[in-house]
C-alpha cells in the first residue's frame, strides 16, 4: 500500500488517469509534506521581519522523494539516461520533473484504476505517486527549485531497479549475436548452467537485455533432458523463426517445447523477485533456453548479448510458478465461442484483426475460457498480470468473469510499448484470483493507428513510412498484439 504524507491537495486531485492537465493554473497547490514552520531560529536576524525560508527545499522535502521513487532509476548506469542523484543535477530539470509527475509518466506505471476497473487486490510495489508528492514536484518547480539547507539531507545510496536483489548466478549465450536485416529476427540460445542441470528451484530471476536497441523481447524457458538444445549450433543458438505459430496460439515460444516459461522480458521489464514460498521449478537434466526477439529495423547492429541474473530460491516452496501466455487468437476457436471476437471494422463473416490505417481507438477482443482441469490437478492462482501488446497499443483490459456469471477487473495497463512489467498483487496467496472450469478470460485491446500515437510514429519515421498502413496480428514489430501474460501458481509438491 502507498503511504499519504498529507491530505489530498484538490487542485492536484484534478488529474486523473495520465493525463497532464494544465500546470500553469494559479490556484496551485501548497506544500504536501509535512514541512516544518519557517525558520525563525537565527538570533542574528536583525530586523523584527523574519524571512521564512521556501516552503519547499530539495533537500527537505524533494530529495526524500527522488529516493523513494526516482534514483532506483536514475542513477549513473541506471535504467534511465539522466541522474537525479543530486541537486545539481535535478535543479535544471525541476519544471521537467514537476510536468513528468503531473503526467503521471514518471515513475513508470501502467497499471490504473479505473471507472470500469478496480483491481482485486493493491499491487506489489507500486510506484504511483500520491498527490501529495505530487504537489511537492510542483511547488518545489515553482519556487524556482531552492536548494535549502544541505544539513537536511538524509542521502544514502539506493539500490539499482533493473537488477536482482542477492543474485546467486548470471548466464549468458555462448556468443553474442548480431542482427540484421529488415525482417525481425528470433534467436534461441541454450544457457550453460552446471547449477540448475543438476535440478533448482528458483527464487528470482532477471534478464539484462545487452542491446537494448534491438531487444523486443526475450522468453527464458526450461528444456526437460536438453531436447531442444540438441537444435542448437556449434555457438550454442538456433534460428528459431518458425516458433512465430507456436507463440500466437499462447503455446510455448518454440515448437516442442515442453518446458515451462520462466520469464517473459520486454522492455521495461524489472526483476522477479518472488516471496520464500513461491519458486520456479528447473528439473534435473534440464537446459535452459533463451529466445530473444531481434527488431534491427533495417540497419546492422552492435552485437547482443543478453544476460540472465537468476537466485536459487533458498526453501522449499509452497506454491510455483509459471508464466503463460493468453490471446493472440487469429481467429474464433473452439465451440465456446473462444477467441477472436467479431469487431467493428471486420469485412468478413468471420472475426477479423485488422486495426485500419487512421483508426484512433480500435478495439479488439478475445475470450478464453478455462477448460476442465486434469484429474486431481491443484487449483491455479493469479499472482500476476502483465499486458502485451506493439507500438499501437494504447490500452489492454484483462478480465475474470467467474462460471457463476461474476466478473472482475484483474488489469488495466494504459499501454506504453517502452514500460511492459509484470504486475503482482499484494495479497496471500489464498485470497488470489482463482481460475477454475469454465470461467472465462476477457480481453480488449485498444489502438490508436494514427501518426498521433507517438510511440507508433516514431518507429514509422524511422522506417521511412509516411503514413500509417492497415495493421495485422503477428510476431513483427509493426505487427500487432493482443495478448495477457499472466504468472500463475500451482501447488508445490511437499517436500520428500
Ligand atoms: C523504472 C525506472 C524509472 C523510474 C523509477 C523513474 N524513471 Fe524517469 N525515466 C526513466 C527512463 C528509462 C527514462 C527515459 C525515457 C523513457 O524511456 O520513458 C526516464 C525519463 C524521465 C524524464 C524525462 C522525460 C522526457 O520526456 O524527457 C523525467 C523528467 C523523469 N524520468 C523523471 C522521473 C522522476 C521525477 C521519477 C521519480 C518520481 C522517475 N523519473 C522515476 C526511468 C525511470
Amino acid at each position: 500500500m502507498r503511504a499519504r504524507v498529507a491530505p489530498v491537495v484538490t487542485s492536484v486531485a484534478l488529474v486523473v488517469g495520465g493525463v497532464a492537465a494544465c500546470s500553469s493554473e494559479p490556484g496551485t497547490p501548497g506544500p504536501a509534506a509535512p514541512a516544518p514552520p519557517p525558520t525563525t531560529t537565527s538570533s542574528s536576524t536583525p530586523s523584527t521581519t523574519v524571512t521564512p525560508g521556501p516552503e519547499v527545499t530539495f533537500y527537505r522535502d524533494v530529495e526524500p522523494l527522488l529516493q523513494r521513487h526516482c534514483q532506483g532509476c536514475h542513477e549513473k548506469g541506471g535504467l534511465a539516461p539522466f541522474s537525479l542523484a543530486t541537486y545539481a543535477s535535478a535543479k535544471p530539470v525541476a519544471s521537467l520533473l514537476a510536468a513528468k509527475t503531473l503526467a503521471r509518466t514518471m515513475p513508470p506505471w501502467g497499471a490504473i484504476d479505473t471507472a470500469e476497473c478496480k483491481p482485486p487486490h493493491p499491487w506489489q510495489k507500486d510506484a504511483r505517486l500520491t498527490d501529495a508528492e505530487i504537489a511537492v514536484f510542483q511547488k518545489w518547480s515553482q519556487l524556482g527549485a531552492p536548494e535549502g539547507d544541505p544539513k537536511d539531507s538524509r542521502s544514502r545510496p539506493v539500490a539499482p531497479l533493473d537488477a536482482l536483489p542477492n543474485k546467486d548466478l548470471e548466464v549468458q549465450p555462448r556468443t553474442p549475436f548480431v542482427a540484421a536485416g529488415d525482417r525481425d529476427q528470433f534467436r534461441c540460445f541454450v544457457l550453460d548452467s552446471p547449477v540448475l542441470e543438476a535440478g533448482a528451484y528458483i527464487g528470482g530471476i532477471h534478464v539484462v537485455p545487452g542491446n537494448r536497441n534491438v531487444v523486443h523481447h526475450a522468453v527464458v524457458f526450461t528444456d526437460p533432458g536438453g531436447a531442444l538444445a540438441k537444435r542448437a549450433g556449434a555457438d550454442g543458438s538456433w534460428d528459431c523463426s518458425s516458433s512465430a505459430n507456436a507463440a500466437m496460439a499462447g503455446g510455448g515460444a518454440e515448437p516442442g517445447q515442453q518446458g515451462v516459461n520462466l520469464v517473459v522480458w520486454t522492455p521495461g521489464y524489472l526483476p522477479v523477485d518472488l516471496p520464500k514460498e513461491i519458486a520456479m521449478p528447473v528439473a534435473k537434466g534440464a537446459k535452459l533456453v533463451m529466445q530473444i526477439h531481434y527488431s534491427p529495423g533495417g540497419a546492422t547492429a552492435a552485437p547482443d548479448t543478453t544476460r540472465v541474473q537468476i537466485r536459487i530460491a533458498r526453501d522449499w516452496p509452497d506454491y510455483l510458478l509459471f508464466t503463460t501466455g493468453i490471446g493472440n487468437f487469429p481467429g474464433p476457436i473452439g465451440a465456446n465461442g473462444d477467441g477472436l471476437q467479431p469487431g467493428p471494422n471486420d469485412r468478413t463473416s468471420t472475426p477479423e484483426f485488422r486495426v485500419p490505417a487512421n483508426a484512433e481507438k480500435h478495439i479488439e477482443r478475445m475470450v478464453f475460457t478455462m477448460p476442465p482441469p486434469k484429474p486431481d490437478a491443484s487449483p491455479i492462482w493469479v499472482y500476476g498480470v502483465m499486458a502485451h501488446e506493439h507500438l499501437a497499443g494504447v490500452d489492454l483490459k484483462f478480465d475474470l468473469e467467474k462460471k457463476g456469471g461474476a466478473s472482475s477487473c484483474l488489469l488495466q495497463d494504459r499501454w506504453d510499448f517502452h514500460w511492459q512489467r509484470m504486475y503482482a498483487y499484494d495479497a496471500k496467496v489464498a485470497a488470489l484470483p482463482r481460475l477454475e472450469e469454465g470461467d472465462k478470460l476477457k480481453i480488449r485491446c485498444t489502438y490508436d493507428n494514427t501518426m498521433k500515437n507517438p510511440r507508433l510514429a516514431d518507429e514509422m519515421i524511422a522506417r521511412h513510412m509516411s503514413e500509417p498502413a492497415d495493421i495485422v496480428l503477428g510476431e513483427q514489430t509493426m505487427n500487432e498484439m493482443c495478448i495477457v501474460v499472466p504468472q500463475l501458481l500451482v501447488k508445490a509438491p511437499p517436500k520428500p
